[in-house]
């Protein structure tokens, strides 16, 4: 993630591991941070892994996804989905998406990047997704649930939205050296982990393309599946390409 977040250390849920506002019932964002993410909406795509407007960045995560997802047709949710640049990579790859994202600039971008598809667009909160009783076969959430105020309840109400056998795919990270914001990989897995079958971090740090330039903090996309009906579980996928 480039630095599109408002350096505000309130919206640090994981600083400390634990967000103030947690529990508290307030606003998920406090209102100038959801102000930012409507101004940010005009510029969003500008940065090599938001736009994904390079041929090669986008091949790159077109790859990464294809790897994340399971084949074939699937009812994918992508959480705080942004301008939609994942959202299309999905479709292209077939599947039927949904978007949910507070911001209604981000979400207008979004149904016009993907006009013509088989893809629906919410303007809703990415922690109470607005999709009443469908069960989706994966949970797509990049860069977002460090920003949520519960993380834990966030990702306990994704689980419950998956089918049988579904499956969560978060990227996130830790970003900035000096300062770092964001969530670790053993910080996001001990939360993942009581709710999955299995989970599976995969280090996006090694492959620059991803980002459009060479990095260095933690990137990773951590991938679980919940148990089927019957109790059974796919095997762990093995890692993208440089994963
Ligand atoms: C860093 S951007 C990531 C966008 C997209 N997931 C991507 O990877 O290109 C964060 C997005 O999350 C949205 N967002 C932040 N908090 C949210 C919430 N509580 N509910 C829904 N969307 C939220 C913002 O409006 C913004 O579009």
């Amino acid at each position: 993630m480039s630095t599109d977040a408002p350096a505000d250390p309130s919206r640090r849920p994981f600083a400390g591991s634990a967000n103030p506002r947690a529990g508290r019932g307030e606003s998920p964002l406090p209102t100038a941070a959801a102000a930012y993410w409507e101004a940010a909406a005009a510029s969003f795509d500008e940065e090599p892994d938001h736009g994904l407007r390079d041929p090669a960045v986008r091949a790159a995560w077109a790859a990464r996804l294809r790897g994340w997802l399971l084949s074939g047709p699937a009812a994918v949710l992508d959480l705080g989905c942004g301008t939609g640049s994942l959202a299309l990579l999905a479709a292209e790859q077939g599947h039927r998406v949904t978007g949910v994202d507070r911001s209604p600039r981000m979400i207008a971008r979004a149904r016009a990047k993907l006009a013509g598809r088989e893809a629906a667009f919410l303007v809703g909160d990415a922690a109470e997704p607005p999709v009443g009783e469908r069960r989706f076969d994966a949970v797509l959430v990049r860069h977002v649930l460090w920003a949520l105020p519960d993380a834990r309840a966030a990702l306990r109400r994704w689980a419950g939205l998956l089918a049988p056998g579904g499956r969560l795919v978060l990227v996130e990270g830790r970003w900035g050296e000096a300062e770092p914001i964001g969530v670790s990989a053993a910080e996001l897995t001990s939360l993942v982990a009581p709710l999955a079958a299995w989970t599976r971090v995969e280090s996006l740090v090694d492959d620059p393309v991803l980002w459009g330039k060479e990095v260095t903090d933690e990137r990773y996309a951590l991938l679980a599946e919940v148990p089927g009906r019957d109790g059974a579980v796919a095997d762990a996928p093995l890692a993208s390409p440089s994963g």
